[in-house]
Formats: C-alpha cells, structure tokens, sequence
C-alpha cells in the first residue's frame, strides 16, 4: 500500500514536471495550453525515436497528429458541397456553399498552415474551416492540397498555390463557381499565411491575371527568415505550439538544406555585417524601425560583426521575396489588395505579421491588424472540444466577420 502510495506520486509529481511550463500569465488560459504542449512534445518525441528507428520518415507521426488521421471527410453537407478535384493539375478541395442566394458568391482561396510540411484539408480543422467559411460567407473556398515538405522543397508548394490560384482566377472558372471576379480573395495561416502572401504579390504584378484579389487574410504568417532574433523571437522562444528552433528548422527543411546551420541562423549569423548580400534588404526586416517602442520592450537586435556569408551562398531563397514576402520591394506592396493580419503576443512570428503590416501601410495599402495580446500560435486551431481555447474562439470569429465585411 505504501509502495502503491510512493509510485503514485512519484509519477503525479513527473506528469506534473512534464507538463508544467512556465508561462505568462496573459497568456490564454494556461493550464490547457499547457497540457497542449505537454501532448505535442509527446508526439515529437515518438516522432524523432521512430524516425532514429528507421520506421517512419521525419514527419509521419506529426503528420498523423497533425490531422491526417482517419478517412477524408469529403462528404458533402446540406449546406456546403465538397469536392476533391484538381486545378491545373494541382489537388484542391472545394468547399461551395449551397445556399440558393440572389447574385453571385464571394471566392477564397485558402492556403493551410503547418510549416510547409504538415496538414490537410480532407480531414479534420482545415476541413471544418472550409466547411464553416463556405457557410458563413455563402462562399466557394478553394483549399489548396499543396505538395509537403519533405516530398518537395521551395519553390515548389508556392508554385502548387500561384498555378491552383491562377486557374481559378480565370474568368470562365469563376463564372462555372458562381463566383464574383469582384469578390475575390486569398488567406492563409502560418506557412499557409507565407504562401497566400507571396501568392498574393505575384498575381498584383501580373498582367496576365486579368482579375485581382479584392482582399489578403493572412493568419500568424511566417514571412522572413533574415533575423531569428527579432523581440517575438526573443520572447516566445520557448512558447507551446512553436518554438523558435522548431520554426528555424521548418525553414531549414522548406528550403531544402543543410541541418548543420541551425546554430549559425539563429544567432543570426546568416546576417551578420560581412554578410554584404544582405545590405539591400537589411531595412525591410529592421524591427527597430518598423515596431512600435512599446513591442520593442528591453530587447535588443542580435546584429553580429563576423558571420558566415557561405550560408546565403547555399541559401539564396532567404532573399527570395517569393520565400520571404516581408522583404518585397515598396512598389510591390503598393499593388497589393487590403489587407487582415492576425497576430498574437505569444508568438514568434508575431512581429513578421507587424512588419508586414507596417510595411503595406507605409505603401499605402489599408491594413487591419487584429492583434490578440492572449493569443498564441495556432489558437484558430482550438476552436472545438476539447481543445477550444477562448482567444481561438475569438480570432476566429472576427476573422469570419472581417470577410464578412470586406470581400
Ligand atoms: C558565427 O560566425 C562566426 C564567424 O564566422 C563563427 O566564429 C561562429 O562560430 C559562428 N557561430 C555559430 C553558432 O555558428
């Protein structure tokens, strides 16, 4: 009994320690983000001991955690028509509301997150979202089926979006969709939010795109890879859902290579002042311009003399605009649509969100950034039982709203 009463708290006190993270206190309800994180480190771990196995690649566990479990919920409802078809040659998903409206629909096309490497839209949340947007906006959404990291690398799940998106924007398509080439935009969270952004700039340069986004909804978006120190990579580097490493080596694995830099790039040595490829885009990612001083806090830009130029060299992606849509010239952003940018303060890419935003404006373009000062990454995700969060509720309703209004 009393060996029984020892082991017990033994474990209790390990569950305990396992999943217990310091967290500030602002932070949504922490005692389930907290669980959350305790759940994910889990799978990582199993990930990474059948990966060092041999019995499965880097990512099929996260991939199974992340929503790819089970069959594909490609059933319609009565409110909402699913179909899994192709665009160009490219796997899409279209969720297309069923209500017999006047006139014609709105049209998104949407990009999923999941750092370039994880996360469907046959099952699971990004099925409910599409599901849920084609309802509420009575709207087609067209949810893109991406090739994944590791399968492919940079650029080419861009080039999956911009061939889907330019298929759809084509006159005759859009009119066999009911859908208004006036009421047309494209949104994305995370990685997705890095691809619809990027997809968002090349059709406003294209004159072979006769119809243009009227709107960008971009969720937490990943956009630079230039400065892994910026305050929100400071703060929240250790913050559930993604760590700052996590999110440097989603890059690494996106642009294909070499694990090895990790230590260098996030002491920002990719960037470092002898690094002069850098010098043309050095103000586009300057937090210490581009913040409000109430962001910028104590932190202090992580800028080194020596660096090592050979990782730019490797890497020339880093300074693609088509991998980092935060580093695109003014002239560009200028023809950008209006735009929505969801943030979150405990999330490492929360300043890439408020520079963009910063920058758009500076160019003249209306931004509404929809800051949530509870809000983590991925909270849209934690929006059903049991994993509701009360900031996820919230940013997605306003996200719904703010479509509502603006396309
Ligand atoms: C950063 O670059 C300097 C100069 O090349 C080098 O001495 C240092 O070891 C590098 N740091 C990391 C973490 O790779």
């Amino acid at each position: 009994m009393k060996l029984l009463l020892s082991v017990t708290v033994l474990l209790a006190f390990l569950a305990a320690y396992f999943i217990y993270t310091p967290l500030p206190p602002t932070v949504s309800e922490p005692w389930k983000l907290m669980l959350l994180d305790a759940t994910l480190r889990t799978i990582v771990k199993v990930n990474d001991v059948a990966h060092t196995l041999g019995l499965s690649n880097h990512v099929d566990v996260l991939n199974y955690a992340f929503g790819n479990l089970g069959a594909p919920e490609t059933k319609s409802s009565e409110d909402v028509q699913v179909s899994d078809t192709a665009f160009a040659g490219v796997q899409v998903l279209v969720f297309q509301s069923t209500l017999k409206s006047e006139g014609k629909k709105r049209g998104v096309v949407y990009v999923h997150g999941g750092g370039w490497a994880l996360g469907t839209t046959r099952r699971g949340f990004y099925n409910l979202l599409g599901r849920q947007m084609a309802k509420d906006l009575d709207a087609v959404i067209v949810s893109v089926e991406y090739r994944l990291v590791p399968n492919v690398r940079f650029p080419v799940p861009y080039e999956d979006v911009l061939l889907a998106t330019k298929h759809f924007l084509q006159p005759e398509v859009l009119a066999r969709y009911k859908v208004d080439p006036d009421r047309v935009g494209i949104s994305g969270d995370s990685a997705g939010g890095n691809l619809a952004a990027a997809v968002a700039q090349q059709i406003s340069i294209d004159d072979s795109v006769s119809v243009k986004f009227k709107v960008q909804a971009l969720l937490y978006p990943v956009l630079q890879a230039l400065d892994f120190n910026t305050p929100s990579y400071q703060q929240n580097q250790y913050m559930p859902i993604l760590h700052r490493k996590v999110m440097v080596q989603f890059w690494l694995e996106y642009l294909g290579t070499n694990p090895s830099h990790l230590q260098a790039m996030l002491v920002n040595n990719h960037t470092a002042l002898d690094v002069t490829q850098v010098e043309a885009v050095r103000a586009k990612v300057d937090w210490t311009a581009l913040l409000p001083a109430t962001l910028q806090k104590q932190h202090k830009p992580v800028v080194q003399v020596h660096g090592s130029s050979k990782i730019l060299e490797e890497l020339p992606a880093l300074l693609d605009t088509r991998a980092a849509p935060l580093l695109a010239e003014r002239d560009v952003l200028a023809r950008l649509p209006q735009a929505y940018i969801l943030t979150c303060e405990h999330d490492v890419l929360r300043d890439d969100g408020l520079m963009y935003g910063k920058r758009l404006q500076d160019a003249g373009v209306a931004v509404e950034q929809d800051h949530y000062e509870d809000g983590f990454h991925g909270c849209i995700f934690f929006t059903s039982w049991p994993m509701y969060s009360s900031v996820g509720l919230r940013a997605l309703e306003n996200y719904i709203t703010w479509l509502q209004k603006n396309l």
